[in-house]
């Protein structure tokens, strides 16, 4: 049996001889399923390919994944496995790139910001390098297209614009003819991701409408406001994406509500780990982990998934931010809020997201 630190070394010679190889993922799965079959029930192998510079702090790295990866949907994110300095991490990316590239080359692209303090994006950025062989997920998440040409606004901040890249790629490749607005927020004109993509399809596809509104080169005017919401025509009738950092999405979301926009029209992803939600009743109670037969005090608004874990239990996990689904778990009694809506769960039997349900008096759940 080889002991962790040495299949991780062999994993690693493993991925150097398969630098040149045309199809390193097709090789690599059968090695990891004699190492360590679970390896490969977990994730994918993945090759880097390509790694380009968007902006000065904002990169784009280019995979092709093993055949065993299944595609995805315009606005689906993964969740990279990278091992660094020892320790395995999770992160959750969305595709930017559209299906018709995974189509046509077998390979995904993942742009990628440096975030201040961000360990992962920054070792990403740091280490990351063509050959490198990396571990991804299943693609996850309902950030979908409209089946029908329905009337589109998008409203987009920072590296938020990455799912409505593959979103508008996959609608001019379809000729989708409804209108499609995009309202883009970056600091500067130098921040805008994807810039070559967008205006090339701006200036070929007659449907989308481009607005970049830079906040520290224009001023005031630039942030979100009425005003850019008057611009965009039969606002009423669109289905509107919103992507981006929360204070701009929360924006936004108060913004189209009071323009007449209804809460089924609009459709968010999120990118940063969820907030504390205000709640009339104090959070916390004692959490029964009914399979480990424990049960601990918790106090504030700590999510189960870290209660969990301080119990030194190990839940499955994921993106941490009520994406990817995998911290699902089955709660038997009592009630949790929801750290995304603020909304109190049922006191039944019901599946909850460990990472974003936060116990609400007693509770027991089946882990
Ligand atoms: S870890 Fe992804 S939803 Fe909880």
């Amino acid at each position: 049996m080889l002991s962790t630190r040495n299949t991780h070394a062999s994993l690693r010679w493993l991925g150097k001889q398969l630098f040149n190889r045309e199809d390193p993922g097709a090789f690599f799965d059968p090695l990891l399923a004699v190492l360590n079959p679970m390896w490969v029930r977990g994730f994918v192998p993945a090759r880097l390919l390509e790694v380009t510079d968007e902006t000065a702090d904002t990169r784009s790295f280019r995979l092709r994944p093993s055949p065993r990866w299944k595609g995805f949907r315009a606005g689906q994110h993964i969740n990279i496995i990278l091992e660094a300095d020892g320790v395995r991490h999770h992160r959750t990316f969305t595709v930017a790139s559209a299906p018709r590239q995974w189509d046509t080359d077998s390979t995904i692209t993942l742009t990628v910001k440096r975030h201040p303090g961000g360990r992962m994006t920054n070792w990403m950025h740091d280490h990351l390098t063509p050959g490198t062989i990396v571990g991804i997920s299943q693609a996850f998440g309902d950030f979908d297209l409209p089946e029908a040409d329905v009337p589109l606004l998008y409203i987009a901040g920072g590296s938020g614009i990455t799912p409505v890249l593959s979103h508008l790629m996959t609608l001019a490749d379809r000729d989708f003819r409804a209108p499609v607005t995009l309202l883009y927020y970056v600091r500067t004109q130098a921040d805008v991701i994807g810039a070559e993509i967008l205006y090339a399809l701006a200036a070929r596809w007659p449907a989308l409408t481009l607005h970049v509104y830079r906040t520290e080169e224009e001023g005031k005017t630039a942030f979100l406001n009425e005003s850019h919401l008057d611009t965009v025509p039969g606002l009423r009738a669109r289905q509107v994406y919103l992507c981006g950092p929360k204070g701009l999405m929360d924006l936004a979301g108060d913004l189209l509500l009071s323009f007449g926009i209804k809460d089924n029209q609009i459709q968010t992803t999120f990118f940063s780990a969820p907030s504390a939600v205000p709640a009339d009743t104090p959070l916390g109670g004692a959490v029964t982990f009914g399979r480990s037969d424990k049960t601990v005090d918790a106090e504030g608004d700590a999510p189960l998934l870290e209660i969990a874990e301080a119990a030194d239990l190990k839940p499955a996990f994921g993106c941490r931010m009520g994406i990817c689904h995998q911290c699902s778990c089955r709660k038997t009694e009592g009630t949790v809020v929801n750290r995304l809506t603020g909304k109190a769960s049922g006191p039944g039997e019901e599946t909850i997201q460990l990472c974003i349900s936060v116990p609400q008096g007693p509770v027991t759940v089946d882990l």
